[in-house]
């Protein structure tokens, strides 16, 4: 049977107002970010304790939209690429090359003229040291490891340890060593990255692993350890405090410098933490079902004009984001709270908002303030892999319209809508042969 997970919780920054008027200017499904709270983030995650220098970046894939990486170059955030692709959003977004640090699984053909450019890459195997080594001899590279220990909120979002293929396996230092000294290629900086949603306790023993392997490597002047910080979606989940995690990770950088006097400098690169609670998804109710007869196991519906389409996140991981109705008329209807299962547009058993985190098959009711057609829904905690992550034109719907709401008070549009000739843009006639015969 179901669990009532939450409580019907006002969202978090999208005012009944507000959310009216955004939709009345751009539609529904719209995802909406606060240029605030960005900022609010960008503030913090810049106040990580570092003893000798601290860079951020973001790691953009987590919210691409230009807008938002504009805002956070204004806060003197830097950046992490997971692709070649990126790489470039990022430079037209304004980013200097030499901001711009690339992780990526795949290493891009023209990585040689990435690194001409001043674009910093950590390699994440050692095919792709090989790679940069042959494209760009004698080169400054950043070296990736998978430091055997990993931590994510979930299995799908750990990405170190003996069951993750992130990042060259720790005990493969000879293999580097023998790579850049085959190429000439100068290790300036050791990356790890563990997971998303790590457990806070784990950056103590993450610092201490990776420092471990920069005093390996002789020319390593930077040590970046990767994102993952925890973010409260749901009400009572805790964000990590980066105050109390960087305290013992300033210690460490402090010790390795007083034992081989190296000062390294830190870096950070978070996504989630920057963006995720500065975003909601903001959809319309399409309709409200019920499978409740004589019989058990009946559940009330509530369907919106978005789905796994637009936050992927529920039907991947089992995440948990906030739900609430906004009533379309200012009054508020007689009704009352119930359970209801959260479903998306998409012809699929599985579009769920409401995913249980474990069995898949049980599904989670929420508590909700008598939806009914044509109600706003919104989707909280959104702002961090949903409009990046979304299933681009699923069931043929057009990717959803992205607004800012600036620090003017006034929402923006800073994507459109995708219209359907856009969705068909790419698709190419047959000739007639191939679908006639002769
Ligand atoms: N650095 C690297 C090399 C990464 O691969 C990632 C995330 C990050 C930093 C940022 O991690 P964050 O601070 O956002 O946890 N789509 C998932 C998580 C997978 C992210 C993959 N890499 C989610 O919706 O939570």
């Amino acid at each position: 049977p179901g669990i009532a997970a939450t409580s019907a919780s006002s969202p978090r920054f999208l005012s009944a107002e507000l959310a009216r008027r955004v939709r009345a200017e751009f539609g529904t499904p719209v995802y909406v970010y606060d240029a605030a709270l960005l900022s609010a983030q960008a503030r913090t995650a810049l106040a990580f304790p570092a003893a000798y220098g601290l860079t951020v970046r973001f790691a953009m894939k987590a919210c691409p939209n230009r807008a938002v990486l504009q805002l956070l170059r204004g806060h003197g955030v830097w950046i992490d690429a997971s692709s070649g692709y990126e790489v470039r959003r990022a430079i037209l977004a304004g980013f200097k090359p030499e901001q711009i640090s690339l992780s990526s699984q795949e290493m891009p053909d023209d990585i040689g003229a990435l690194l001409q450019m001043g674009v910093e890459v950590n390699a994440c195997s050692l095919a792709q040291l090989e790679k940069v080594g042959c494209a760009a001899p004698g080169a400054r590279v950043g070296v990736r490891f998978n430091p055997g220990v990993g931590s994510g909120g979930t299995g799908k979002t750990n990405v170190g340890g003996p069951s993750s293929s992130f990042g060259i396996w720790h005990e493969q230092m000879p293999q580097v060593k023998a790579l850049l000294a085959k190429h000439r290629l100068v290790a300036t900086r050791v990356h790890t990255h563990i997971g998303s949603g790590s457990d806070p306790a784990v950056w103590q023993q993450v610092a201490s692993l990776t420092l471990a392997l920069a005093r390996e490597l002789p020319a390593v002047e930077t040590v970046n350890l990767g994102g993952g910080y925890k973010v409260g979606r749901m009400p009572g989940e805790a964000s990590t405090d980066l105050a109390t995690v960087g305290a013992p990770v300033r210690a460490a950088f402090e010790a390795f410098a007083a034992e081989t006097g190296r000062r390294l400098r830190l870096e950070i690169e978070p996504g989630t933490f920057l963006v995720a609670n500065a975003g909601a998804l903001l959809a319309t109710v399409q309709d409200v079902t019920s499978t409740k007869g004589s019989g058990a196991g009946g559940h009330d519906f509530v369907k919106l004009d978005a789905g796994m389409t637009e936050v992927l996140r529920p039907s991947l991981y089992g995440a948990q984001h906030p739900i609430s109705i906004l009533h379309a008329a200012p009054a508020a209807p007689a009704g009352r709270v119930g359970g209801y299962i959260v479903s998306g547009h998409c012809c699929e058993s599985g579009d769920l908002f409401t995913c249980a985190p474990g069995e898949p098959e049980e599904l989670l009711e929420r508590a909700l303030h008598a939806p009914q057609i044509g109600d706003l829904c919104v989707v909280d905690g959104a702002g961090a892999y949903c409009a990046g992550m979304a299933t681009k034109n699923y069931n043929s719907f057009p990717e959803a319209a992205e607004v800012l709401v600036g620090l003017d008070g006034t929402p923006h549009l800073v994507r459109a809508r995708q219209s359907l000739e856009q969705v068909l843009a790419n698709e190419l006639p047959l000739p007639p042969a191939a679908v006639q015969g002769q």
